[in-house]
């Protein structure tokens, strides 16, 4: 009978506080009653910062709709780890990178201590890996991932190196360990491309899949049929921000190639690795290709494709020619799109317009509240009443 009554009040706390009635001591209320997702942030550029500025901005929002919040019990950057058990401030975080500031001088810092072994230092539940992508090895990024699974705890990727190495043995982790993954912020930003396949689409089988996986390159694209060179265009994709320093990733194609093996590992039987790809980026390709594309009533861009052939898989991505009209045709400059096609679906087509790494940001805190369902409901624990 009192658990009845207990569960009866809180719900009427938290139906109060969803409709605002009861002010601001009502969402202390809830905040303190939340469940305390101890999170330890690796990165802290653009992806990690964006997600504090989210988190700060939208804490009571999260505690009421999901009834979590996110205490960040460590953070690494390239300067080393630092840890605080009662968490650090999302503002002191963001504080910190605003005077251009290391985690090194934080309190907490863990000197000689190397960031892959963080998990050793901190007890938490989850863990948010945003560094820097090192596709020759895995990187500190892998490393860290491997170590905060054996621990049990759940792991959200926006970086996508980790899981181009070692999908298979990642999810083998979490199985074992008991820990989830997450990772649609490594496929498109805040393009739910991963999320739609595994929860919307289930128990479909893809047949064909074709994609602009890579916003630069379609910026540029789309800069040279405007009568830019080459130059011009990644100089200004830089100079907004969205470029890298060094472009030849995204230009050559093998950012695209990424996101379509982890598009691939993650919804179909394909058994093959990286290297299986094949991969042409839009080096080679001349301005007046663009130019007679566009008097034929087409456009070049750079699609990620892959085929089912007699139950063999044909993944590639290549500049492709494709009508001015089609859906990813109209898929102009800053966006990217998808088109597949299912047994069970037909065929589905999305696309998003995202200049701004926020969206990227938001599809980690997406990853990161839906791990934290999930993990609650294996436990039989559910955050919200
Ligand atoms: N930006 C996007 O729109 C976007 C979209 C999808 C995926 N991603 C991926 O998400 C990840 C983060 O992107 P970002 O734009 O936030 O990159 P970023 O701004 O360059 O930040 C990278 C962060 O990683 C830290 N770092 C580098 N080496 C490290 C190491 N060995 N151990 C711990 N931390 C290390 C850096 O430290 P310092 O601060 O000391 O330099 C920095 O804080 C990358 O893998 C990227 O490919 C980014």
């Amino acid at each position: 009978m009192d658990v009845w009554k207990n569960f009866l009040i809180i719900k009427a706390v938290l139906l109060g506080a969803r409709r605002d009635t009861w002010g601001t001591a009502t969402r202390r209320f809830i905040l303190m009653t939340m469940k305390k997702i101890k999170t330890v942030l690796i990165g802290l550029g653009t992806v990690n910062l964006g997600l504090l500025r989210i988190l700060k901005a939208k804490a009571t929002q999260i505690a009421n709709d999901h009834g979590v919040s996110f205490i960040i019990v460590g953070v690494a950057d390239s300067s080393g780890a630092a840890v605080n058990a009662t968490g650090f401030d999302y503002e002191e975080l963001l504080e910190l990178k605003r005077l251009k500031m290391q985690v090194c001088e934080l309190n907490g810092y863990l000197p000689k201590v190397p960031v892959e072994t963080i998990a050793e230092y901190v007890s938490a539940d989850l863990l948010i890996e945003s560094s820097s992508a090192n596709l020759s090895t895995g990187g500190a990024g892998l490393r860290i991932a491997r170590a905060a699974l054996k621990k049990g705890w759940s792991v959200v990727f926006a970086n996508k190196a980790p899981l181009v190495f070692a999908y298979d043995e990642l999810h083998q982790l979490a199985n074992t360990h008991g820990g989830s993954l997450a990772f649609s912020a490594t496929v498109c930003g805040g393009l739910p491309v991963i999320n739609i396949l595994q929860r919307d689409l289930k128990m479909s089988t893809l047949r064909r899949f074709r994609g602009i996986l890579n916003a630069t390159t379609n910026y540029i694209l789309n800069e040279l049929e405007n009568g830019r060179s080459s130059a011009e265009a990644i100089k200004e994709a830089q100079r907004l921000g969205a470029a890298e320093a060094d472009p030849t990733h995204d230009v050559h194609g093998h950012d695209s190639a990424n996101k379509l093996f982890i598009i691939m590992k993650s919804f179909t039987n394909f058994t093959g690795t990286i290297s299986d790809i094949t991969v042409e980026g839009i080096q080679h390709l001349e301005v007046s290709e663009i130019l007679q594309a566009k008097v034929e009533g087409k456009k070049i861009k750079l699609l990620a494709v892959a085929e089912s052939e007699s139950g063999q898989w044909k993944v590639s991505v290549k500049p492709v020619s494709v009508p001015s009209d089609s859906f990813l045709g109209t898929c102009n400059g800053w966006e990217m799109g998808v088109e597949l096609k299912t047994d069970l679906y037909e065929s589905i087509a999305m696309k998003n317009y995202e200049a701004d790494p926020i969206g990227t940001s938001a599809a980690v805190l997406r990853d990161a509240i839906d791990v934290c369902e999930r993990d609650a409901y294996r436990s039989g624990r559910p955050n919200k009443n």
